[in-house]
């Protein structure tokens, strides 16, 4: 496949969490392809390895977690002779969480918004401080010059007051507030890449619309690409260009967002998209979290043999299905499916 417009190329990924009960396989096989200035939406029941799929490509896995084998890519745009642009292939992979090269790619071409934005900042230093920490260790510019640019951020994200706004403490702000100070400072420098995990959980429905608008603008505007993580299925018919449906460390579908929603091909993606809450229950919202598929996930520490969704599975092809492991294939040009009644090997 042409490798033209893609950015980031994840093969076969295992991150695994080594713990005194057990072995936690939280990414157990992840295929995901993300092009540039595409927005790539990661859906999937909790505990299915959306954060730790993100946490792996920043090589920020807390342990007693590590990334056990696979291949991460980053396609990073190089400015060649005479203004024109060239690609060289990062590996990831092979960079150590502390080297300098990763810090370089850190936070700088490839940055991160998480859920609660409280435990993103440090309480104690104002989100000028913070914002303008992230400029200067990236870009060559004075105080005076970081702080400016800082302030500018912050008006496009929409901060009422940027030039106040700036010598604020992040507890001086509201939540919504702090997640456009967040989101200002993931995008400080201007990454390729913007990956936001669940970045509207924690907020009402009215300022989670703006915030979803705020990035839709900002996307156009920078040209970045968006790795877009939750549970909700309407937030991805809304954000993502492509979407990667996960369940139990595995990608078990991909394909375009119309794809998704007007020919749903695995079992699982068909049950999730049968749990998208009506506008009717926003209040209801925050307690749904996909929770109404049958049946449980199994826990982290159990080895299914067979395809992991198969108990749960209505459609289960018994002695298929819980005895052999089916593949991601391509079905129909740029939608593949994890699934035995698109093919046995
Ligand atoms: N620091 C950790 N130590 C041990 N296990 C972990 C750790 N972080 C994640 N896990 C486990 O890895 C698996 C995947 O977790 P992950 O956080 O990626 O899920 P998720 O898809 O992001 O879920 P959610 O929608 O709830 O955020 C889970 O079983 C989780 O318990
Ligand atoms: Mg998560």
């Amino acid at each position: 496949m042409a490798t033209d417009n893609l950015l980031i190329e994840i093969k076969d990924l295992h991150t695994y969490f080594y713990l005194a009960e057990g072995v936690v396989r939280a990414v157990d096989g992840v295929d995901l392809r993300i092009k540039r200035g595409q927005t790539m939406g990661i859906v999937g029941e909790s505990g299915c390895g959306k954060s730790v799929t993100a946490l792996s490509l920043m090589q920020l896995v807390p342990p007693p977690g590590r990334i056990e084998s696979g291949e991460i890519l980053f396609y990073r745009a190089v400015r060649g002779n005479n203004a024109s642009t060239m690609t060289e292939v990062v590996k990831i992979t092979d960079l150590k969480p502390n080297s300098k090269e990763m810090r370089s790619i850190r936070g700088n071409q490839i940055s991160m918004v998480f859920q609660e934005p409280m435990t993103a900042m440090s309480p104690v230093r104002t989100i000028g401080a913070q914002i303008m920490e992230v400029i200067m260790l990236h870009q060559e510019v004075d105080r005076a010059e970081a702080r400016r640019r800082a302030i500018d951020m912050l008006a496009r994200v929409n901060l009422p007051n940027p030039a106040q706004a700036i010598d604020r403490y992040p507890f001086e702000l509201s939540g919504g507030m702090r997640q456009r100070a967040l989101i200002a400072m993931a995008l400080s420098c201007h990454p390729s890449l913007l990956i936001a995990d669940e970045p509207t959980t924690a907020l009402d429905v009215t300022t989670e619309a703006q915030i979803l608008e705020l990035m839709r603008t900002l996307q156009n505007d920078l040209g970045m690409a968006i790795m877009y993580i939750t549970h909700n299925m309407g937030v991805i018919a809304e954000m993502a260009d492509e979407v990667a449906v996960m369940y139990l460390g595995r990608v078990v579908e991909q394909t375009d967002v119309q794809s998704l929603f007007f020919n749903p091909l695995h079992p699982y993606t068909r049950a999730l998209l049968k749990s998208i809450p009506q506008l009717s229950d926003a209040t209801a919202k925050k307690r749904r979290r996909l929770e109404v598929i049958k049946g449980m996930v199994p826990d982290p520490y159990s080895i299914l043999k067979g395809c992991t969704f198969h108990p749960r599975c209505e459609e289960m092809i018994p002695g298929v299905c819980d005895q052999v492991l089916p593949m991601l294939i391509e079905v129909e040009p740029n939608h593949s499916v994890r699934c035995h009644l698109y093919g046995t090997p």
